[in-house]
């Protein structure tokens, strides 16, 4: 390996530090395969599939001709229905040819960083991040730039986008409904956002991109709608997936789309396909495509999930943690009540309750809670936490 790729891989590495030390972490792993675990991790799934989602996919493994599992360019009904599902969900026209399937959220994130941006070019991403934005910029020989959410709200800091921007500024990375904070970013920020890139591009004579992450767009608590800035801004990758509205992430299933009005389509179109090709970050199977009519209209129960959300946080605040109530997403992001996350994290998880540090997320001080949990977990959970806390403040926490 040379002197180069070597910095390059240790520079991924070092990027995905919090998470992987996280996942590491020998009291968190020790209880994460015991079934008498609450575990809060991450947002996998704790119980079996819908049995209206496992159907759908038995059915469609039936090959029903010779080329059924052969080499599969985009299946036309796929990018059809994902087009008229996108359309109706956003509220804006999209056409079949402008849904570009992936592998997931991630593999339309790596994508669309290998469609824009030029070696050394920089992308800005807001923290807290989904664990893997800088190890993807890297990927794609950018340069990342770390921007936090407000302190008090968690919103966009458009001001200190504006000040980021730079003449090598490619593209800004942000992640609607916000993983860990459960923020929808509303539309006078987006609109704000969306000006600033239009003058920030017209003065470097070169169009910077924006990334808009919407792993989560369907995941939406109290009647609150997606928002997304593709309305507001052309030049936008909408990054969608299946993971979560069906939770079942490992089969990988997604797609970038491109909102109308998006310059320079046709070659964005070809560019998609020249970097899947390139990276061998290639479509979904076969199958995931045929099954993409039926599971775009499929969801998760979404009444059980804020249920879930409003047991928690209500619990929680009575025990006199500090936690508000997410607007969407999967997760809780209560502050620890000592400073050291990891410390409190480990506490807990020799009680066998497993919460994510938020130092693996860059915010330490806090810890994340998935939802994604059972109603069991949360009973057994409950008392946990409440025990924790009352040692803590009695001064006797090991
Ligand atoms: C904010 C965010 N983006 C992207 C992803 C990746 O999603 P996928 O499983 O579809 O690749 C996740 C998954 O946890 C996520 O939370």
């Amino acid at each position: 390996m040379s002197d180069e790729v070597a910095s390059h891989l240790s520079g991924i590495i070092h990027s995905m530090g919090g998470f992987l030390a996280a996942i590491m972490d020998p009291e968190l792993r020790r209880h994460a395969a015991d079934p008498a675990a609450s575990n809060f991790i991450a947002g996998n799934p704790q119980e079996l599939a819908s049995p209206e989602y496992v159907r759908a996919l038995q059915r469609l493994a039936e090959p029903k001709d010779k080329d059924w599992f052969g080499y599969k360019m985009s299946h036309r009904p796929a990018l059809v229905a994902a087009a008229e599902g996108l359309s109706k969900e956003l509220g804006l026209s999209f056409d079949p040819d402008d849904i570009l399937l992936t592998r997931g959220a991630h593999g339309g994130l790596a994508a669309a960083l290998n469609v824009v941006v030029d070696p050394g070019d920089e992308v800005i991403f807001i923290s807290p991040p989904w664990f893997f934005y800088e190890a993807l910029i890297l990927g794609a020989r950018g340069k990342p730039v770390k921007l936090r959410v407000t302190p008090r709200g968690f919103d966009l800091d458009v001001d200190a986008i504006a000040r980021a921007i730079t003449p090598r500024t490619r593209a800004v990375l942000i992640n609607t409904p916000h993983n860990p904070t459960g923020r929808i970013f509303g539309e006078d920020t987006l609109r704000a956002l969306a000006a600033v890139l239009t003058d920030a591009s017209a003065r470097n004579g070169r169009p910077i991109y924006l990334i808009s992450d919407e792993a989560y767009s369907r995941i939406l608590f109290d009647g609150n709608r997606m928002i997304t800035p593709g309305a507001f801004y052309a030049r936008s990758f909408l990054i969608h997936t299946y993971s979560k509205s069906t939770l079942a992430p490992g089969q990988r299933l997604g797609y970038v789309a491109l909102p109308p009005g998006m310059p320079g389509r046709e070659p964005l179109r070809q560019a998609f396909m020249v970097a899947g090709l390139a990276t061998g970050n290639m479509l979904p199977d076969a199958v995931m495509q045929y099954a993409l009519p039926e599971i775009d209209i499929m969801s998760i129960d979404l009444d059980h999930l804020q249920r879930k959300r409003d047991r928690m946080v209500r619990a929680l605040n009575e025990m006199g943690y500090e936690v508000g109530s997410p607007q969407a997403t999967f997760y809780l992001l209560p502050k620890s009540p000592i400073e050291d996350d990891t410390r409190f994290a480990r506490t807990l998880a020799a009680q066998k309750v497993l919460v994510l540090p938020g130092t693996a997320v860059d915010m330490p001080g806090y810890f994340r809670i998935s939802l994604t949990a059972t109603d069991a977990m949360i009973d057994r959970a409950l008392p946990v936490f409440a025990e924790v806390l009352a040692s803590l403040a009695a001064g006797v926490a090991r």
